[in-house]
């Protein structure tokens, strides 16, 4: 699959994109990613071969004009209804959304998240999209809220992605929020 925006193309990734992924992985910006960090190209390009074979939920945000990728986006299915057994519906989808630092404050983050939206609520039979972001992580609330998502509630003490000095988990303060399929209609 393959998304298209004024400046962006969202794609599959390839193993030749694991220069540019690196650049951003070998140091996540937010705790939340820290599991994703990359030590060396090598594990890049092994990072990649993986996810080559993801091509509906997982894309490369990339520059039309370089053909560089800057970021990256991707929601999965889940079923919507926690209690629900394996019949529940998987309509549901909570994306995570990452630029390489250095192209932040151009709005590719949001061209990129509402074409994303629109291709899971449309085509993807998305009924709800929640997203989790941390009390400190102003960007990333800005970018929920110019997409429309209401803030659902703050998790005190939620989750832990990282240790303190003396070994504890660092716990941290989670925003959700989310949106619906019709109040994104109901946006256009
Ligand atoms: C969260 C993140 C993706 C947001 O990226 P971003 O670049 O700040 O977000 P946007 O695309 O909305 O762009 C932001 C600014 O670009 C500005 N901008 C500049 N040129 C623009 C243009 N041509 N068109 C639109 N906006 C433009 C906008 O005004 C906007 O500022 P505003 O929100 O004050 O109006 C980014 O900060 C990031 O990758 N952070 C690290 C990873 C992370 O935190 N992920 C989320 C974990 S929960």
């Amino acid at each position: 699959m393959i998304i298209e925006t004024e400046r962006l193309i969202l794609r599959p990734f390839v193993e030749s994109d694991a220069a540019d992924v690196y650049e951003y992985l070998k140091e996540p910006a937010v705790n939340c990613f820290a599991s994703m960090k990359l030590n060396s190209l090598d594990e890049a390009v092994a990072e990649m071969k993986k996810r080559s074979s993801e091509t509906e939920y997982y894309f490369a945000i990339v520059l039309k004009e370089t053909g560089k990728v800057i970021g990256e986006i991707d929601a999965y299915p889940e079923a919507g209804e926690p209690h629900g057994d394996e019949t529940a519906p998987k309509d549901t989808f909570s994306p995570c959304w990452m630029l390489n630092l250095n192209y932040t404050g151009k709005g590719y983050a949001f061209e990129a998240a509402h074409a994303f939206f629109d291709y899971l609520f449309n085509e993807k039979g998305a009924r709800r999209i929640y997203a989790y972001t941390e009390d400190y992580n102003t960007a990333s609330q800005r970018l929920c809220e110019k997409l429309g998502m209401r803030r659902e509630g703050l998790f005190l003490e939620f989750i832990s992605f990282v240790n303190n000095p003396d070994g504890t988990p660092h716990y941290e303060n989670t925003y959700e929020y989310a949106i619906l399929k019709r109040e994104w209609d109901d946006r256009k």
